[in-house]
């Protein structure tokens, strides 16, 4: 996809050229160098001007860019047949870029691209896929992969890598992808066009220094889309109420009708505040990648899927979903473009992950966990028992 001087013909350097355009257009040449940099299209007004004096039509300007209006779409549909024709039909040569190196009973890794395996695997065979890319953060990642590639780019690989997701999903299979709001704007308007959007689930986490002049970046975006109407699987944990760790009174009001909660728990929201970052050096795999925390992974698992469902990951990272799903007892699949000796060493060490989720789990699907509820009851506060006393 072209950038506006590039369709202009005008060289980013050539200051004159620029100011000259802005003066014609009533603009500055910062918004001009600002749409041209970041990918932008210009205003409606600016468009047009920029399309007179360059006897352009705005919608050449906006195809040539890739970025595409509601009624350009229309447009373009209505001439979907002469288009494509005009386009030719592309053969779309597929190299096999993969081999496995470990197998369980229960799962597959391999090492290479992950576009490359899901080729081979068969549309509707998986029951949830769960994505966590690079961020193009410009990290260095164990595989040497380019993580500081333009944006268009990072779009279109994360698109291409969408497709065959999407494709070797089951309908009724869940589709989650966890990445920087910045880059699930993007996605989440692509995916609804093609699957039911579910939720924008934000996941609180600092994840950098304050920006000035920006809001402190403070969430994650967890994308959850279905293919078809509604997920086969749909099973979330019901949450303890959030409780102060030293006197044991509840944090929040819940609305005040005690008596009517439910004492499995409360509903789990979208808003999620309880996922640390993984920094424990114990539970820290390797020093150098993203690793997720566990407790994301088993939320996700246990929410949208059974036993002996298929879990596909297709960023291996330090295998913290193909260890979830192998403790509890999914079929998965997955692979990494970098070396998987470490994913391989944590799933033969899977007890680690086994102790620590256990847990974990001690802390769900109850309105307070044993040892809070045993607190609240010698201070007097109320728990759910006090309730079944009095029926
Ligand atoms: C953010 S990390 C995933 C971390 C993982 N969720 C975990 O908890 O450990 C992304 C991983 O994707 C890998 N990767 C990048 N491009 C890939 C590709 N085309 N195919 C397979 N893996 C890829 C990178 O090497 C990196 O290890």
């Amino acid at each position: 996809m072209k950038s506006l001087y590039a369709i202009l013909d005008i060289d980013r350097k050539d200051k004159k050229k620029i100011d000259e355009l802005a003066k014609q257009i009533d603009s500055s040449t910062k918004a001009l160098n600002y749409y041209n940099d970041n990918h932008l299209i210009p205003s409606t007004k600016e468009l047009d001007k920029i399309g007179e004096i360059h006897n352009l039509n705005p919608y050449q300007i906006m195809i040539e860019m890739g970025i595409y209006s509601q009624s350009l779409k229309a447009l373009l549909s209505q001439k979907g047949y002469e288009i494509s024709k005009l386009l030719g039909i592309q053969q779309n040569i597929k190299k096999k870029n993969h081999k496995i190196t470990y197998e369980t009973e229960l799962g597959k890794l391999y090492q290479g691209d992950c576009i490359s395996l899901m080729n081979t695997i068969e549309d509707s065979t998986v029951d949830l896929v769960f994505a966590d890319p690079p961020f193009n953060l410009n990290k260095l990642y164990p595989s040497m992969m380019d993580d500081n590639i333009s944006k268009q780019d990072y779009i279109k690989w994360t698109e291409s890598w969408i497709d065959e997701c999407i494709r070797i999903l089951k309908p009724g299979g869940s589709l989650y992808i966890w990445n920087l709001p910045k880059w699930n704007v993007y996605f989440s308007e692509y995916l609804s066009h093609r699957l039911t959007f579910r939720n924008w689930i934000s996941v609180d986490m600092k994840f950098s220094l304050p920006i000035s002049g920006k809001l402190y970046p403070s969430h994650y975006s967890l994308l959850y889309f279905v293919k078809g109407e509604k997920p086969n699987s749909f099973k979330p944990d019901r949450m303890a109420m959030e409780t102060c760790p030293h006197c044991y009174k509840e944090l929040k009001d819940y609305g005040g009708y005690k008596s009517k909660m439910n004492p499995k728990g409360i509903n789990m929201g979208d808003v999620w505040y309880d996922i640390p970052p993984v920094r424990h050096s114990k539970y820290k795999k390797r020093v150098d990648a993203n690793e997720l925390s566990i407790k994301l992974m088993d939320r996700i698992i246990e929410m949208s899927t059974e036993e002996g469902d298929l879990v596909f990951d297709p960023f291996g990272g330090s295998g913290t979903t193909y260890s979830i799903a192998e403790i509890k007892k999914r079929k998965w699949l997955g692979i990494e473009l970098g070396p998987t000796d470490i994913i391989i060493d944590r799933l033969e060490n899977k007890i680690d992950d086994q102790v620590h989720l256990e847990k974990v789990r001690e802390k769900y699907n109850s309105l307070f966990p044993e040892k809070i509820k045993n607190e609240r009851i010698k201070k007097g506060l109320w728990t759910d028992d006090s309730f079944l006393c009095h029926t």
